[in-house]
């Protein structure tokens, strides 16, 4: 394989719940490889900002914030979702509310965030290789990476599954909130000056609506010529 860095990269980009952090997951333990889920890191970034009292509009307050994160992702198997620490203490399930991937969203259109978590993220990539889960992974920070697959799937696809997962842990939603949740913030993803969501002219890309999960990584293997 070709090397991009210090190992291979497999970067997996695409919009809010077209399923790329199960993909990856499952992606990176049957290849034995890293995962690296960047979304995690901004929604660390807004967390802190939120503990630390600064607000979503203080770009040198959020640049700060992220400059200083101080963050672990607990080491688990290949492919298993990491814990994640902050300072210490397990934010694990407090990143992953609907809250804090909305402001997530917002920390993550200034162009000096992205800049401060960078490097942070290229760092993941050490032997043997790296699946990497996010919105510019194959545009920006593994733009060498030797696959690159851009997994979409519609908005009411996309709001059906998240409703799903919700009901399943328990959360009360309205589908019709979470459909409008989506299309915010993929507007906001997608329109933004810094690192647009969009894909790179060297990705493929596959369309997970209507599929089962298996479907989608028999695509995606497929598409890393694991097939
Ligand atoms: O993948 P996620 O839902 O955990 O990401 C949360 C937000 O972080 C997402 O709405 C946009 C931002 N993000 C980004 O701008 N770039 C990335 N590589 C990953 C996430």
């Amino acid at each position: 394989m070709v090397a991009s860095g210090k190992a291979p990269v497999i970067t997996v980009d695409g919009p809010s719940g077209a399923g790329k952090g199960t993909i990856t997951q499952m992606l990176a333990k049957r290849l034995g490889y890293h995962l690296l889920d960047s979304g995690a890191l901004y929604r660390l970034t807004a967390l802190a900002a939120e503990r630390a009292g600064v607000a979503f509009d203080d770009e040198s307050g959020l640049v700060a914030v992220a400059g200083r994160l101080d963050v672990a992702f607990e080491p688990t198997p290949p492919g298993e979702p990491a814990r994640v620490l902050m300072a210490g203490d397990d934010v694990t399930a407090q990143i992953r509310t609907e809250t804090c991937g909305d402001n997530a969203s917002k920390v993550a259109v200034i162009q000096r965030v992205r800049d401060a978590l960078l490097q942070r993220q290229r760092d993941f990539c050490v032997a043997p290789g790296l699946v990497a889960d996010g919105r510019d992974m194959g545009t920006v920070v593994f733009p060498d990476a030797e696959f690159k697959i851009f997994l979409t799937a519609s908005a009411e696809a996309r709001a059906e599954r998240r409703y799903r997962q919700l009901m399943d842990a328990g959360v009360d939603v309205s589908i019709d909130a979470l459909l409008k949740e989506i299309r915010a913030r993929d507007h906001r993803d997608m329109n933004r000056e810094s690192a647009p969501l969009k894909p790179a002219d060297d990705a493929q890309v596959i369309d997970s609506t209507g599929l089962g999960i298996e479907e989608v990584l028999g695509k995606v293997m497929a598409a890393v010529g694991q097939a």
